[in-house]
């Protein structure tokens, strides 16, 4: 990690101080929210990117010439995120409909929320992908501490000892609001699964109306074959400051089960005992393997 940036807890959640800072993310929660403002909500390493592109997509109707248009370098700053430093004061005088992204916990979000005000898209992914998506990404931000090894990244990961700290509470309270919200709840399994179905039911859960052609086009460029060309998904314009460029691309892998390449069958035991006490009174199964959704 670069020395400008520390893992701090406030409130209960693991920040990175240089990027957040406690007193913006604490008035985070006193917004005033309106009925058009829509939150991407997810657990770090979930398909964040994804969703930012097909919400940016579907609100230029599958034009790619938004990019050019607002002369944007990064999906990141069509579809900002709040909790960084300076967001919140921007929120406050966007122009409607404002999109971001957050990963922030229910707790530390706008209160109004929770008089259905503004919209929620809550992704969430199989837990062991992205446990591996984020160790990868350990080593492409500089922002975060590069793992000494797998092991040692895997037992911070179970302990909550990153950014977005644990990925149990991180579903299960958002999970848990879903009725006191107006929330999107989506599997990254089942946007990989069948994009067109998933990208329809969105539009239909924003309430935007789209020709068939147009959807066609926002699912042509989220796939990630095309995401992986567009260099504003795969943030290459964010400074070295920031990214390890010559480690990886942001658009990694993009699959399921890429964790069954980097668990031990110990390792598999211990996240499965740990998934299901934790796990035990949730209400959804989730259907993490292809192979289970055919
Ligand atoms: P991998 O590292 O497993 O490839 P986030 O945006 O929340 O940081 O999530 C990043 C993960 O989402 C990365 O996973 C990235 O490749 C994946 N991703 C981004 N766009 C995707 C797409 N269109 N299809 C599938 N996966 C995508």
């Amino acid at each position: 990690m670069d020395h400008k940036y520390e893992l701090v807890a406030h409130r209960g959640f693991n920040f990175i101080r240089g990027i957040h800072d406690p007193d913006d993310v604490d008035g985070i929660s006193k917004l005033e929210m309106r009925d058009s403002d829509i939150f991407v909500v997810t657990y770090p390493k979930s398909g964040t990117v994804w969703m930012q592109q097909i919400l940016l997509l579907l609100e230029a109707k599958g034009d790619m010439t938004v990019y050019s248009v607002a002369k944007m370098p990064c999906n990141g700053d069509l579809v900002p995120w709040i909790e960084v430093i300076g967001s919140r004061e921007a929120f406050l005088t966007a122009p409607s409909p404002r999109l971001r992204v957050t990963h922030l916990p229910y707790h530390l979000m706008p209160a109004a929320l929770g008089q259905k005000k503004g919209k929620v898209i809550y992704v969430a992914r199989n837990p062991k992908d992205v446990l591996v998506s984020y160790y990868h990404f350990h080593h492409l931000a500089k922002m975060l501490d590069t793992p000494t090894s797998f092991e040692d990244f895997f037992e911070k990961f179970l302990r909550g000892d990153v950014f977005g700290s644990g990925w149990f509470q991180h579903v299960k309270t958002w999970y848990s609001h879903r009725d006191d919200i107006d929330m999107f709840f989506i599997t990254y399994e089942e946007m990989i699964h069948n994009l067109n179905v998933s990208v329809k039911k969105l539009c239909t859960f924003l309430g935007k109306e789209l020709t068939e052609e147009q959807l066609a086009d926002v699912v042509k460029y989220s796939t990630f074959s095309n995401m992986k060309k567009i260099p504003q998904a795969n943030y290459e314009h964010v400074s070295d400051d920031l990214f390890n460029h010559h480690m990886g691309r942001f658009m990694r892998k993009g699959t399921i089960g890429d964790w069954k390449n980097h668990f031990t069958v110990a390792q598999n035991e211990i996240f499965d005992q740990v998934f299901q006490r934790e796990m035990e009174d949730f209400p959804v199964s989730f259907t993490w393997d292809m192979t289970d959704m055919a």
